[in-house]
């Protein structure tokens, strides 16, 4: 029994670091106002087909339903958030500011940082076309990751501005708007292509390789976007995490001005987030019934991880997160089997309160017992003998021990793990405080 190619199995600590990276996108997307929602994991093929175009279309894992219709796994999540805005659009107070972090499928070659079914960050900020809104949305994006430990020696956000390129190919009379996707699949593909095979693409544009290369390195005053976007960020205190690069164009169709795409610093890895503005997919989408302009970025969670395990203050904060998620708050020892029954009365009474607990589920020794709790990463051990209904609180850590009795058990523990929703008050009252 194979696994498929490009989908991975979530063993318990995989889990535990996928749980860890949306639980710290989930905060700071909170932080920012942001707030969640998330749409079906199928949809109509149709959806994609115009909309996201470039590469996508060709990466789409569709097939068709026992109804007869052409669906598909989402590939992404811009085209189903405009499909659910423009729905409701009197519903929302503007701007929209909605994030989600689903899985998405795409039919891709299996490789580094790519798989065929990923986790992906959305956070889109929808009905206002102002550069603090774009600045909003790449702090989000540099906050998001400082949440991870890591710092601009290990990322930056490369930025750029498809009007500038528009501006461009008008100078050299050769701006038409069908052909801009053409033209922008050549910029993005500068750096990776021989440059023969570069030049030979732009024949048809009347412009050479030169004069491309001449304005990536001087673009001259075509990127203000750029220029007030910096001012904002620098007002922040971000300055040092961006940079302006006009090679950033973006791959799917229905990006508008404003870009950018999120690398690591060595360059040894795809990009871990991108986005931008796409200012007019809603008014396509609704035929000119909705015109909000919109802008938003992904951040996917397979080049995130990667990101994580090569850096290695970012990898020890996830340790310590994880290890703390998972830590037992206190695990009961059963020295003396007689007393097992109020054992599992006292587990029970803890559980209720929120405290993680756990025990042995049969005789075992006393040593054993106290392995278990070393594994489970208890804090204390409650040692439950013939001293009942007095009990040894031993700090594992310290090895301190002491007598206590059980109505000075919620003092002597400290506030729980997990705040329970609505604690249980179950049997034993000897906790009752
Ligand atoms: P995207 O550039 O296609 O943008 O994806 C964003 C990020 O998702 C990528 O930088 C990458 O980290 C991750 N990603 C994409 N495909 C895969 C894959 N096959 N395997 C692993 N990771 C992957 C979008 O999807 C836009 N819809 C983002 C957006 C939101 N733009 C505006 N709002």
């Amino acid at each position: 029994m194979q696994l498929l190619p490009g989908f991975r199995d979530f063993y318990p600590e995989d889990c535990a670091r996928r749980n860890y990276i949306i639980a710290t996108w989930r905060e700071v997307a909170r932080r920012y106002g942001f707030v969640e929602f998330d749409g079906p994991m199928l949809e109509t093929v149709e959806l994609y087909l115009k909309k996201s175009g470039g590469e996508l279309v060709g990466q789409l894992f569709d097939f068709e339903d026992k109804g007869g219709r052409h669906v598909t796994l989402r590939p992404e999540m811009t085209p189903t958030l405009a499909r659910m805005v423009i729905a409701r659009e009197r519903d929302f107070k503007k701007p929209i500011k909605w994030f989600c972090a689903p899985q998405f499928f795409r039919y891709e070659k299996q490789q580094k940082g790519r798989l065929r079914e990923f986790g992906q960050l959305n956070c889109d900020l929808i009905g206002e076309s102002s550069v603090a809104a774009d600045a909003e949305m790449v702090a989000l994006s540099i906050d998001m990751l400082r949440a991870f430990g890591l710092d601009h020696h290990d990322f930056v956000v490369r930025v750029s501005d498809r009007d500038a390129w528009k501006a461009f190919l008008d100078a050299h009379g050769s701006f038409d708007e069908t052909r801009l996707a053409e033209f922008l699949q050549i910029v993005d593909k500068i750096e990776r292509d021989r440059p023969e095979a570069t030049e030979a693409k732009l024949q048809p544009f009347g412009i050479s390789l030169e004069e491309v290369r001449a304005f990536i390195a001087d673009p001259g005053t075509h990127f203000e976007r750029f220029n007030a976007l910096a001012a904002e960020l620098d007002a922040r205190g971000l300055k040092g995490f961006y940079q302006l690069d006009p090679t950033i164009v973006r791959g799917l169709a229905y990006y508008t001005g404003l870009v950018f795409e999120v690398f690591d610093r060595k360059k040894t890895l795809r990009a871990v987030a991108g986005g931008g503005r796409y200012d007019n997919l809603l008014n396509v989408m609704s035929d000119g019934k909705c015109t909000l302009p919109a802008i938003g970025f992904g951040m996917g969670d397979v080049v995130l991880s990667e990101l994580i395990a090569a850096t290695p203050a970012a990898a020890a904060k996830m340790k310590a997160w994880i290890a703390r998620r998972h830590a037992a708050d206190v695990y009961i020892v059963i020295a003396a089997e007689a007393r097992r029954a109020d054992a599992l009365g006292l587990v029970q009474a803890l559980r209720g309160r929120g405290y993680r607990v756990d025990y042995p589920l049969s005789s075992v020794k006393v040593g054993k017992q106290f392995q278990a709790a070393e594994q489970a990463g208890a804090r204390c051990a409650l040692v439950i003998g013939e001293e009942w209904p007095r009990l040894k609180l031993k700090t594992l850590a310290t090895r301190e021990e002491a007598l206590v009795e059980l109505k000075e058990l919620p003092a002597l523990l400290g506030p729980s793990h997990l705040s329970p929703v609505s604690p249980v008050s179950s049997s034993p009252g000897f906790l009752a405080s």
